[in-house]
């Protein structure tokens, strides 16, 4: 082979090796970018398994709800950073105000036991104990989620049934939410 040859299937080595690096380059950065944002809508952190484990504590729990007025029953099961569940329901009251929602239940139980740290809820709830739609956690309910969890973190489980279920971050449904970070001292 001449040498201009031998240049030329050099340069088209290297051209292809170029290529190669780079299409593996493109496809690993949009790769990173979606896993990152997966993790921050809170998503993909937990397994199917666990998932449904929690679906079925609420299930559960929903057919302790004391919901009398409205005949809305809530089951919610709540898991700790060290992987305790603590479930809840609601509890309805004549005087309608002191009525407690079941994710509100579940926290109080859990911090009155000494937890602080806490990784998803998950949410069952529906007339009569029939659910057929998602039950999104109340205002009052986000707020008190934001008090002990991270909002990027946390993950709120919203469940129809075990096959039925759509996982998001509390910061996706309580963006600009007010918590403790608000009220830490600045510099200057
Ligand atoms: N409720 C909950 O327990 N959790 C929710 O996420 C939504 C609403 C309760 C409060 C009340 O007892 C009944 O459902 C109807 O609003």
């Amino acid at each position: 082979m001449k040498y201009e040859q031998q240049i030329f299937f050099i340069l088209i080595d290297y051209v292809i090796i170029e290529q190669i690096i780079e299409s593996v380059f493109s496809l690993y950065i949009p790769v990173r970018k979606w896993h990152k944002e997966k993790r921050l809508k809170g998503e993909g952190l937990m397994k199917r398994e666990e998932i449904q484990r929690l679906i079925r504590i609420a299930e559960e729990q929903m057919s302790h709800a004391y919901a009398p007025y409205s005949h809305f029953q809530v089951g919610a099961a709540l898991l700790t950073a060290g992987g305790k569940v603590y479930a809840g329901c609601n509890i309805e009251n004549a005087a309608y105000t002191p009525s407690n929602c079941a994710e509100r239940t579940a926290f109080f139980k859990a911090v009155s036991e000494g937890e602080r740290k806490f990784s998803a809820i998950c949410i069952v709830g529906g007339m009569n104990g029939i659910a057929v739609e998602y039950t999104a956690p109340c205002g009052v309910c986000r707020q008190v989620m934001m008090e002990f969890c991270q909002p990027e973190t946390f993950q709120i489980i919203l469940a129809v049934d075990e096959e039925n279920y759509k996982v998001c971050s509390l910061r996706e449904l309580f963006p600009f939410g007010f918590g403790p970070d608000n009220l830490q001292e600045r510099d200057e």
